[in-house]
């Protein structure tokens, strides 16, 4: 499994100990930056878009992004055709994005959680398959929402 990285420089850190844990599974690793922790200027929606676009375009099977809290850059991810990204602190929600709403990004936020809790969170979303059945139909509802809106944008 490939997996993209992408973080402001509130995450670097947190992406860099994720990466290494990965890597330590096997994992193969791409980081779409930032690389730079000190430079505060940063914006994050560079870096969940980039991370997006390679889920997207398929150079990475799934993403992992990391800001402050989480929210910004997931945020922006979400607006890359076909991304289901979801912030989460906690496992139980890792695990649920995957299995009932076929998440293809995981996003965190750096400021919110430990590094130790990081790891249980990335082990609980790697870990879950797709249910499928009635899951489907809900997530495919998602997608006709986005194409219905990049289709026919309201004025
Ligand atoms: C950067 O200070 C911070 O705003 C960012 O990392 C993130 O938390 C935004 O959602």
């Amino acid at each position: 499994m490939k997996v993209g990285f992408g973080s402001d420089h509130a995450g670097v850190e947190l992406k860099l100990t994720l990466m290494e844990y990965l890597k330590e599974k096997g994992y193969e690793c791409v980081d779409y930056g930032n690389y730079d922790a000190n430079d505060r200027n940063d914006d994050y929606p560079v870096y969940g878009r980039k991370t997006a676009e390679a889920v997207m375009r398929g150079e990475v099977d799934k993403g992992v992004v990391i800001c402050g809290t989480g929210v910004g850059i997931s945020l922006a991810a979400n607006k890359v055709p076909g991304i289901r990204c979801c912030v989460c602190s906690e496992p139980y929600s890792a695990r649920m994005s995957v299995e009932h709403n076929n998440a293809n990004m995981l996003s965190m936020g750096a400021r919110v959680i430990g590094r130790e809790l990081a790891k249980t969170i990335v082990d609980a979303f790697f870990g879950a398959t797709f249910e499928g059945g009635r899951h489907a139909r809900r997530v495919e509802m998602i997608t006709d929402i986005e194409e219905t809106y990049s289709k026919n944008p309201v004025d």
